[in-house]
């Protein structure tokens, strides 16, 4: 230990260790390494004191700073909740024909409109809201409304519902039955007036008559359909009940009436609203009749838009 010495070459002192001849020297830390390990404790003791850091037996030292992760998740989190209730309000105060004009509200409102159908209207219409013919649940994704396509109109149907007798403003019609006014044959010929009207079936002058005086009032003198009197389209080979001959007679001798629930009370006024703009948007929504003056009585627009969409 005690032959240190000056190592000539070098100018450097020997730690004094010495094997075979090769001797350690006492070459002194870079002084730049030497100074980041300073900064380095500087920064760990600093740390220490500010945040989370000395641990204790059920917790850690809280640190000057108040900081943790629990607390700075919950604050992103209640960003994150304030975002959405605004988006909530404003898409609440903003008139239901005004939100596609601000497309980021009318994508918010079609994303919650998308998730509330999972819940309260696939065990109907379906997941994609294709609907099911053989029940009469109707496709929603066809340019084809039985009630009107404004997002007005599918607003009302949502809060009122069809033929659901517990509501008052309920949307509400009735095809009456032919049983007893037309015999099977004149039935089945009438059958075939209606098939040729989205050209399939065979009219006849006698069926194209009985149309025009018992069925035309409500579905139109050509079968275009009357969304007032929520009677389908005829002539677009879209069915409800199914476009075969025998579908179509036994409709008009027993016709069927779908009853779809309000949905005023049981879901807020914001999800409808969000579940209408969801519907409007799978395809054939209607844009509001742009120049109609309100005192406008409500089927001669719903006519209107009837006839500008079909066909
Ligand atoms: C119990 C079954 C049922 C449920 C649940 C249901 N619907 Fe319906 N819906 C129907 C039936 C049946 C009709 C067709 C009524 C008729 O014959 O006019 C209909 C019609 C509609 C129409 C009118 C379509 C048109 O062409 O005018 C819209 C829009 C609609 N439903 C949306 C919804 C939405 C959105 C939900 C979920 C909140 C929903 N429905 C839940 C049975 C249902
Ligand atoms: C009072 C109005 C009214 C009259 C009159 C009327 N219908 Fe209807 N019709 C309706 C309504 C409403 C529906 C839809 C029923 C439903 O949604 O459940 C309908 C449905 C139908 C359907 C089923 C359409 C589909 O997509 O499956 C056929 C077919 C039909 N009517 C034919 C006739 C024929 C033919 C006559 C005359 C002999 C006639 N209707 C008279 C109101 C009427």
């Amino acid at each position: 230990m005690a032959n240190k010495r000056i190592d000539q070459p070098t100018g450097t002192e020997t730690v004094g260790h010495e094997w075979d001849g090769i001797e350690e020297l006492n070459t002194p830390l870079p002084r730049w390494w030497l100074w980041t390990f300073y900064a380095t404790i500087a920064f760990a003791a600093v740390y220490v004191v500010l945040y989370p850091a000395w641990p204790l037996i059920d917790k850690a030292t809280a640190g000057t700073l108040g900081w943790s992760s629990r607390g700075d998740l919950a604050k992103e989190m209640s960003a994150a909740d304030m975002a959405r209730q605004s988006v909530f309000q404003k898409i609440a105060a903003t008139d239901i024909e005004k939100l596609p004009g601000s497309p980021e509200l009318m994508q918010a409102a079609i994303a919650g409109g998308a998730a509330a159908f999972k819940v309260n209207c696939v065990q109907c219409h379906g997941a994609g809201a294709a609907g099911y013919q053989e029940f009469g649940y109707p496709n929603l994704n066809d340019d084809d409304w039985i009630w009107g396509g404004t997002l007005t109109d599918i607003e009302y149907t949502l809060n009122h519902g069809i033929r659901w007798e517990a509501a008052d403003e309920t949307r509400a019609s009735y095809m009456p039955a032919f049983e007893g006014v037309l015999d099977t044959a004149q039935a089945k010929a009438m059958a075939g007036h209606v098939l040729s009207l989205s050209g399939k079936g065979q009219s006849s002058p006698a069926a194209a008559q009985t149309f025009a005086e018992n069925c035309a009032a409500c579905h139109g003198a050509s079968g275009e359909g009357m969304p007032a009197m929520g009677a389908p389209a005829l002539n677009d080979a879209i069915w409800l009940y199914g476009g075969s001959e025998a579908a179509v007679t036994k409709q008009i001798l027993k016709p069927r009436h779908g009853v779809m629930p309000a949905w005023k009370g049981r879901l807020d006024p914001v999800t409808i609203k969000m579940l209408a703009a969801y519907v409007h948007s799978r395809g054939g929504g209607q844009k509001a009749a742009p120049a109609q003056p309100e005192t406008q009585p409500a089927d001669d627009v719903a006519g209107t838009q009837k006839a500008e969409t079909d066909g």
